[in-house]
């Protein structure tokens, strides 16, 4: 019989969490869960205690973690709960876990995600805002610990599936002309200038295709999300930014493509469901089972392709800026982009203004060469305070 892998959840309680959780209880063979984490989600947290059976949960939030504590031992249960960031690095790198699934929301992810890189684990990279905050640091930490970083967003699948198998060296020499990553453009992808002022939260987290947290699905109606994506591409397969095209399809079918230089163009296609790449990084290069439904090309029939607006989405524009400027200016991208998107989910921002804290907020924090941890902590840090103090002073005209 085949070792069971063990497998650490970080953000087991939001939606990238709960369909990992779908596709490894189809694989009682192969896998087995070692930790489970979440911020504040008490009751879902402990629901999947019960139901998967953990070695560890671990909660954020420190009150959070005594409620689970005590609801687990109210049950006779003998799972250990840990809390704090410690305790989501300490589950990240486990002996007995084998692969970390990062699908924590935002910069919290960092640390937990870079403990399992640490711990030259199999990283399942879903938690992309870790991986733009910090780039080199977090690259060198794969590659010096012989950590695995295998891609969960749809798109950096589809490539990583699309690409040479020698495409960690760099794509000079592999025969790629061009990544064509594709953006289903979002629920506001038609939408004027004048109309996207008055947009709500409501609107902008109901995605078309997908279903997906509340933060990604408005970084989704920005393009932020694409935005973020290009330099995650960057990073996960070495190259620069003048390789990634952006494509708006709105179907999200096709997944992205790799285009060669004999003109073939190699495209991942199936129906928009997590699940997919989810399966793809866990057995990897093997194939299991997702539970996804195969595509029906009948149904689909129609594949539709435009090219981004720029000025409709300026965040866009903002993520190739930051990328060339280099250094900490994608974290101060991210951090401030965090704090504007949270500041119109509670309603104390517009649409538009999203990109107007950002933009003020890169040109307002100084860039520094990225050569160490507390450097990138430390611009994350005055972003963020920068943002907010901007969001203040635009107060009710906000
Ligand atoms: N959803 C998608 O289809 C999709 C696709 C590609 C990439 N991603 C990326 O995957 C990541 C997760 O997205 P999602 O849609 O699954 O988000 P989500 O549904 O909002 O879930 C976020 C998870 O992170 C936890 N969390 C939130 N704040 C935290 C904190 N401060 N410390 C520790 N844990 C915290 C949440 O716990 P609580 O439940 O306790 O709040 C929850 O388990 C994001 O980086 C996103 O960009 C998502």
């Amino acid at each position: 019989m085949t070792e069971l892998k063990g497998i650490t959840i970080l953000g087991s309680t939001g939606t990238i969490g709960v369909n990992t959780l779908d596709v490894v209880s189809r694989h009682a063979n192969k896998y087995r869960i070692v930790a489970l984490t979440a911020n504040t989600g008490v009751d879902c947290l402990y629901q999947q205690c019960i139901d998967f059976q953990p070695e560890y949960a671990a909660m954020a939030d420190a009150d959070s973690a005594t409620q689970l504590e005590e609801k687990l031992k109210s049950a006779g249960q003998k799972i250990k709960v840990l809390s704090g960031i410690e305790g989501l690095e300490q589950v990240s790198s486990l002996h007995q876990t084998d692969y970390v699934m990062a699908a924590i929301v935002g910069a919290a992810g960092l640390l937990p995600t870079l403990a399992a890189a640490k711990a030259g684990k199999r990283v399942l990279l879903a938690n992309k805002e870790a991986l733009v905050m910090s780039g080199s640091i977090f690259m060198d930490e794969v590659r010096n610990n012989g950590a695995e970083l295998l891609p969960i967003d749809s798109e950096h699948n589809a490539i990583f599936q699309c690409m040479p198998d020698d495409f960690s060296k760099g794509l000079k020499n592999t025969g790629v002309e061009k990544i064509l990553l594709t953006a289903s453009g979002g629920p506001f992808r038609n939408k004027s200038l004048s109309e996207l002022k008055c947009v709500t939260p409501e609107q902008a987290v109901a995605h078309p295709n997908w279903v997906m947290g509340r933060k990604i699905s408005v970084d989704s109606a920005t393009m932020m999300n694409k935005g973020l994506e290009v330099i995650e591409a960057c990073w996960l397969f070495n190259t620069d930014p003048d390789l990634i095209q952006v494509v708006i399809h709105p179907q999200s079918i096709i997944h992205s493509m790799v285009a060669y230089n004999d003109g073939s163009v190699l495209a991942q296609m199936g129906n928009p469901d997590m699940r997919t790449p989810i399966a793809h990084a866990l057995a990897w290069p093997e194939r299991i089972v997702s539970g996804v439904e195969p595509l029906d090309v009948f149904e689909v029939a129609k594949l539709e392709f435009e090219k981004p607006d720029f000025s409709r989405f300026p965040c866009l524009a903002m993520a190739y800026e930051s990328l060339k400027i280099g250094g900490t200016a994608t974290t101060v991208l991210n951090a401030a982009n965090e704090i504007a998107v949270d500041a119109f989910l509670n309603k104390k921002l517009g649409f538009t203004k999203i990109a107007d804290v950002i933009e003020k907020t890169l040109e307002s924090v100084s860039v520094q060469k990225i050569i160490s941890l507390d450097i990138i902590l430390d611009a994350d840090k005055q972003a963020r305070l920068m943002a907010t103090d901007y969001i203040s002073q635009l107060g009710a005209s906000a």
